[in-house]
Formats: C-alpha cells, structure tokens, sequence
C-alpha cells in the first residue's frame, strides 16, 4: 500500500544564498528518494517550502523523520497524510522548479484552504506542483 505525506513549512534558510542551499537539498534528496522508490515534488515560494512526497509507508515514515528535525525550516504542517492509492508524480524523485514567487499566492491559499477546510485545499497544490513537475528539473 502506497502513503503519501504533504505539508507546507517556513524557510529558515539565510536569504544570501538560499538558492545554493536548495540545491543541497535536492542533490541529497533525488538519489535517496530515487533508493527508496519515493516520488514527488518539492515547491518553493521564497518564504515557504510546499512538499509532497509518495512510496512505500515505511519510506514515507523514513524521509518523514529525517525532514522533520531539518533545522532547514520549521513550522511544519501537515497538509495530507495516510494512505493513498496511486501515485502522481510516477517519473520524478523528487520535482523542483527553481524559487518561485509566482506559486506563492496559491501555496499560501492552499495552506489557509486546508486549515480551514482539509483535504479539499490540497488538491489545488498538488495541481500546481504537478504543473510545475512538467516544466521542472529531476
Ligand atoms: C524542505 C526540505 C525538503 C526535503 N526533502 C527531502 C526529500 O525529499 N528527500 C530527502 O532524502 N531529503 C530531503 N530533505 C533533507 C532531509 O531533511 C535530510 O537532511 C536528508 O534526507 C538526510 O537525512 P538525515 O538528516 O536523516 O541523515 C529535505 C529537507 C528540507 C529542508
């Protein structure tokens, strides 16, 4: 059975070189989510970071630990968990774009749709995070 974990977090990476920093993120994170047969996506809007990431459940459960003690960002709140049934991001370790401000709005609608309102917000990030998927980089 497939899970999957999603959630929205605050950066706490330095300004002056955030992007360099990501790009240590997603060096470390492609071959180990490619080890652990883990897929998704990873979105960042200049202040927050939206992630979601899909395998096996003992996978989620692994990469779950190891990014909740990141001292890379904090507040993080989970905006989907549990089991799920397919995958949507079956070709990517791990789905990133570059910074994006322009996804901010709807990262931050997103995380205010799903506090107020649950699982129905999530969608409409997932939708943006599989757009962005197509155009990004593995
Ligand atoms: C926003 C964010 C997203 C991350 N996503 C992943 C990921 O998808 N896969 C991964 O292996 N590590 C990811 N990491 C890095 C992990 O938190 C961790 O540093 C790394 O996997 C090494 O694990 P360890 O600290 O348990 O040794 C992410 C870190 C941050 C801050």
């Amino acid at each position: 059975m497939l899970a999957r974990w999603s959630y929205i977090s605050t950066s706490r990476l330095d300004s002056i070189d955030t992007e360099e920093r990501i790009r240590d993120i997603v060096a470390v994170s492609i071959p180990r989510n490619r080890s652990l047969q883990v897929t998704g996506s990873l979105l960042f809007t200049g202040r927050r970071f939206a992630q979601y990431i899909e395998g096996t459940s003992a996978a989620i459960e692994e990469l779950k630990a190891s990014i909740l003690r990141d001292s890379r960002h904090e507040d993080v709140r989970t905006i989907a968990w549990g089991e799920y049934a397919h995958r949507r991001f079956v070709t990517w370790s791990l789905a990133y774009a570059g910074p994006s401000h322009f996804v901010s709005d709807i990262v931050e609608r997103a995380l205010n749709d799903t506090l107020e309102r649950g699982d129905e917000g999530i969608e409409t990030l997932i939708q943006t995070m599989s757009e962005f998927s197509i155009h990004g980089r593995s």
